[in-house]
């Protein structure tokens, strides 16, 4: 175990090539590791920043497919929104980043790991949440909690001083954090929450406005609860999402405005963009809706609250993480079938579903002929159900 060796989250950005070198010019030999989890970006190129600003090595781990397989579809089959508006996609990467993180210092013998994450921020708590319970004698470091660079500029010249190649020309007014499931945009004109996003901002999906007046229809087969075709056509999970993406995004689909509250107290004003994520998880509910008993439906409703929740908050890899995951797993045993969703001007309706698994018997809902209902036996049951109120002569109300 070298105790002076670091292996530090980069991102290829300013803060993270800055954090480079801050660890080299404190003797530490500093390994960049890059997890590729569809954010996109030219892995060359950074690669090179990252040596130039004095790296001594850059992995770079093709994550994708077990964030898609492991990470995403499990948070959809969960159906796990945070406070009704965002799919999770930063929140997921950050476990499998941190993961990813944890087994190269072991593969390198690094005693210490290290992100670039702000100190108000979630993914500084997920990060370190997630080293904790995977290897918690790792030595973890937070350089952007540490040093004394407030702002933007101030790093601009601590780069420039020390001669590490970033190109700060290209700089979007935005925060943005992208992977295969979504983008979420913050800081700018999005700080004040009274403002409409400009369009600018959105990188997925364009303009509802300005999308298509005709509406494209999308078949979605799922198997035990992870989608695993479109149109017919079978898919393996990322490119499936890359599917749904570009469909999604033709059509304006997937935006969102949310002011959220972050688990270090603060709320903040964030846009996210997931236009194949909102429509794998409207298609998955309505799928359920068929499939699932009443009961068990309603039970789960409360089970994603509380699953988001612990995606949020970093609690990844716990146990009660964990147990949810069991249960889930159970009520996924019958989410096979097909749904047909209608995509038209950022709205996603779902217009048909199908399954063999479907508890909807047609003979006892038709209202037309061949209705099998027993409707003398809805007396009895109504007057049971009603027994405890009546008579009581408005007692406790
Ligand atoms: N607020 C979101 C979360 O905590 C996203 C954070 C990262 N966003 C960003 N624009 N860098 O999961």
């Amino acid at each position: 175990m070298n105790n002076k060796k670091v292996v530090l989250a980069y991102s290829g950005g300013l803060d993270t090539s800055v954090a480079v070198r801050w660890l080299a010019d404190r003797g530490y030999d500093v390994i960049a590791y890059m997890a590729d989890v569809g954010q996109g970006g030219d892995f060359q190129k950074l690669k090179k920043r990252a040596a130039s600003a004095g790296a001594s090595k850059v992995v770079v781990q093709d994550l994708k497919k077990e964030f898609a397989e492991d990470f995403v579809f499990q948070s959809l089959k969960a159906g796990a929104v945070y406070e009704s508006k965002y799919l999770l996609a930063t929140a997921l990467s950050r476990p499998i980043i941190a993961k990813g993180l944890v087994e190269a210092a072991k593969k390198e013998e690094a005693a210490s790991i290290a992100h670039g994450c702000t100190g108000k921020g979630n993914d500084q708590v997920r990060f370190e949440v997630t080293a904790m319970a995977l290897a918690p004698g790792l030595k973890i470091i937070a350089p952007l909690r540490e040093w004394n660079m407030f702002s933007r500029e101030d790093e601009i010249e601590y780069a420039k001083e020390r001669g590490i190649n970033i190109d700060v020309t290209k700089k979007s007014p935005y925060s943005l954090d992208q992977n295969i499931w979504g983008i979420s945009i913050e800081c700018g004109v999005l700080e004040d929450p009274w403002k409409e996003p400009p369009q600018d901002a959105y990188k997925m999906t364009i303009d509802p406005e300005k999308a298509p007046n005709k509406a494209a229809y999308v078949e979605i087969e799922f198997k035990n609860g992870a989608p695993v075709g479109i149109n017919g056509k079978k898919y393996p999970p990322v490119a499936l999402i890359e599917k749904l993406n570009k469909i999604g995004g033709k059509n304006g689909i997937g935006r969102t405005d949310l002011v959220e509250n972050r688990l270090v107290g603060i709320k903040s004003r964030e846009i996210y963009e997931a236009p194949g994520g909102w429509i794998l998880h409207k298609a998955h509910n309505d799928l359920e809706a068929l499939v699932l008993d009443r009961e068990l439906l309603h039970f789960k409703q409360g089970i994603s609250l509380k699953y988001a929740e612990l995606v949020y908050y970093g609690l990844w890899f716990t146990p009660l993480k964990k147990a949810l995951d069991a249960f889930i797993s159970k009520t996924q045993k019958n989410v096979t079938g097909s749904v047909k969703v209608k995509l038209l001007k950022g709205v996603v309706s779902v217009v048909g579903r199908k399954s063999p698994h479907s508890l909807y018997k047609k003979e006892m809902a038709t209202y037309d002929h061949g209705d099998k209902f027993d409707r003398s036996i809805a007396e009895g049951f109504i007057k049971i159900w009603g027994l405890p109120y009546k008579d009581n002569k408005g007692k406790g109300l």
